[in-house]
């Protein structure tokens, strides 16, 4: 049995679980009673299930369907049920979607509803995006848009001012006496790692964006599991000289927001990775861990030339990122380590991250190209260029870079290097992308990256004549 002490809608929940990942999904629908959160895609990838979710950090939209109750320790829920006030009065954005005809069926629309009363809550206008992984299939985006923009004007009502975070800390951390306890909530990297080396079977789940699809999708029983998000101070972001240290904890939109001063060409392309209510959730250090050959923060990561640091109970070590990924989802890890974060230079002009998708949002890439050339006097003098999706791990193109080290910096250099491509990968072809098409985009995204540094960027969301 899991204790598990949350608020929902303003009610304290305490709640002895029997599965640590029984979903609040099935929680809120099966158990609670509050069928407002709909159920769809039960992958995180249409938005039915949003709840908002507040703790220290804030309010945030996640999708409840790939989230654990024990994730949820300490934190407030709010469901579409709560979202009315005590008399019943609606909330500005239910009421503007009424106005402006921005349902038919409805089966979307709670979920709609949760991710734009949570960004007014937040005071962020940017409704394209924090949108994109809400999927409505009957009304069509332009009346929902047009809610969102008419609410922005309404104040956000006093009933979801008050947070009610139920402090629930006190229950997490070592259970004295059962260090081999099949669930664990560790609130430090320290009691994670003394944990986590006597138990190196167990299962780490950080923001459980893929591995809630592992129990909603294949079912699996996942055995003794750990959940990162208690371990505060694996979220830290910390400038170190130079560098700038990003923890392991650390969200996808927390890094984003983070990246847009140092390294906007990366943050761009992370507002394109999965969806707000996905950023919220996956970790940077679940990204990398998990050695996807299509996830978006490896590419960038090693086109910084970023180090990353792993932890084994008092062991440290840090080893360049590119070293990390050995083979098709075999990482340099260890039993009973895990990735404590990541480190990367703070400056990086050239810097230049690309994500090829069939969908601008929320869609997986079938090619990200990332690069990063130092030129001197028109003379390449060092170059580092990362891909996903074209190997089967995230790889730099070691041969296009040494064709381009110690040349001009010219389109006929670049003419010259992108034959080199087809010696640094043989990519597949599979539902996102046929080899050919990814070679051909991996070699086109060279000379963008070239006019891109040339000061003529391309912008994918823009036609030109
Ligand atoms: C709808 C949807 C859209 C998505 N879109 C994208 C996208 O556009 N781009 C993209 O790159 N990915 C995407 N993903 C994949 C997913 O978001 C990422 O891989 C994510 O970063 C995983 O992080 P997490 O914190 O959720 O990891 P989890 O699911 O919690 O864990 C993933 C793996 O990493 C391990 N792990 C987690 N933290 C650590 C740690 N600190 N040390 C060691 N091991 C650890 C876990 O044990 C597990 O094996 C998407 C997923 C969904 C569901
Ligand atoms: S049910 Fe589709 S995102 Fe949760
Ligand atoms: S109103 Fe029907 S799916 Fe959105």
């Amino acid at each position: 049995m899991t204790q598990v002490t949350f608020s929902l809608n303003g009610a304290p929940v305490s709640l002895s679980i029997q599965s640590p990942t029984q979903t609040l999904l099935d929680y809120l629908r099966e158990t609670a009673g509050l069928k407002g959160t709909k159920e769809g895609c039960n992958e995180g990838d249409c938005g039915a299930c949003t709840v908002m979710v507040t703790d220290e950090h804030g309010a945030r939209a996640l999708n409840a369907c790939i989230l654990f109750l024990p994730q949820l320790q300490g934190k407030a829920i709010r469901t579409v049920e709560g979202l009315t006030g005590p008399d019943g009065q609606a909330h500005p954005v239910q009421t503007a979607m009424v106005a402006h005809h921005g349902s038919q069926c409805g089966f979307c629309t709670p979920g709609f509803v949760m991710s734009m009363a949570t960004a007014h809550l937040n005071g962020d206008r940017d409704h394209d995006t924090t949108l994109a992984g809400n999927l409505c299939r009957c009304t069509g985006y332009a009346p929902i848009i047009r809610a969102a923009q008419a609410a922005e004007a309404e104040p956000v009502p006093d009933w979801l001012k008050d947070a009610s975070i139920i402090r629930a800390q006190i229950s997490l951390g070592v259970p004295k006496g059962a260090s081999r306890a099949t669930v664990f909530q560790p609130i430090s990297s320290d009691d994670l790692a003394e944990w986590y080396v006597v138990n190196p079977q167990a299962t780490l789940i950080a923001g459980a964006t893929d591995v809630g699809l592992w129990v909603t999708k294949q079912m699996r029983d996942l055995g003794p599991v750990a959940f990162l998000n208690g371990a505060t101070d694996l979220q830290q972001i910390e400038f170190q000289g130079s560098l700038v240290h990003i923890g392991a904890g650390v969200t996808v939109e927390a890094l984003r927001k983070a990246l847009l001063p140092l390294h906007p060409s990366f943050a761009a392309m992370l507002q394109r990775y999965g969806s707000t209510q996905v950023r919220n959730a996956a970790t940077i250090g679940g990204n990398i861990a998990n050695g996807s050959p299509i996830g978006d923060g490896p590419p960038a990561l090693i086109a910084l030339g970023a180090t990353l640091h792993l932890r084994r109970g008092d062991e440290m070590r840090s080893i360049p990122l590119e070293s990390f990924f050995l083979d098709y989802r075999k990482q340099d890890r260890r039993a009973g380590e895990f990735v404590a974060g990541i480190s990367i230079p703070a400056k990086a002009p050239a810097l230049r991250c690309y994500k090829i998708s069939k969908r601008f949002d929320q869609d997986i890439s079938a090619l990200c190209g990332c690069f990063n050339v130092t030129i001197e006097a028109k003379n390449v003098t060092a170059a580092r260029i990362a891909f996903g999706g074209m190997a089967g791990i995230p790889k730099r193109a070691a041969h296009v870079e040494a064709a381009l080290v110690g040349r001009p910096w010219s389109l006929q250099t670049l003419k010259a290097a992108s034959a080199a491509f087809a010696q640094d990968f043989q990519p597949l072809s599979d539902m996102r992308a046929s080899a050919d098409y990814r070679l051909l985009s991996a070699q086109n995204l060279l000379t963008r990256y070239f006019h891109d540094l040339s000061g003529q960027p391309v912008s994918v969301q823009q036609v030109h004549a």
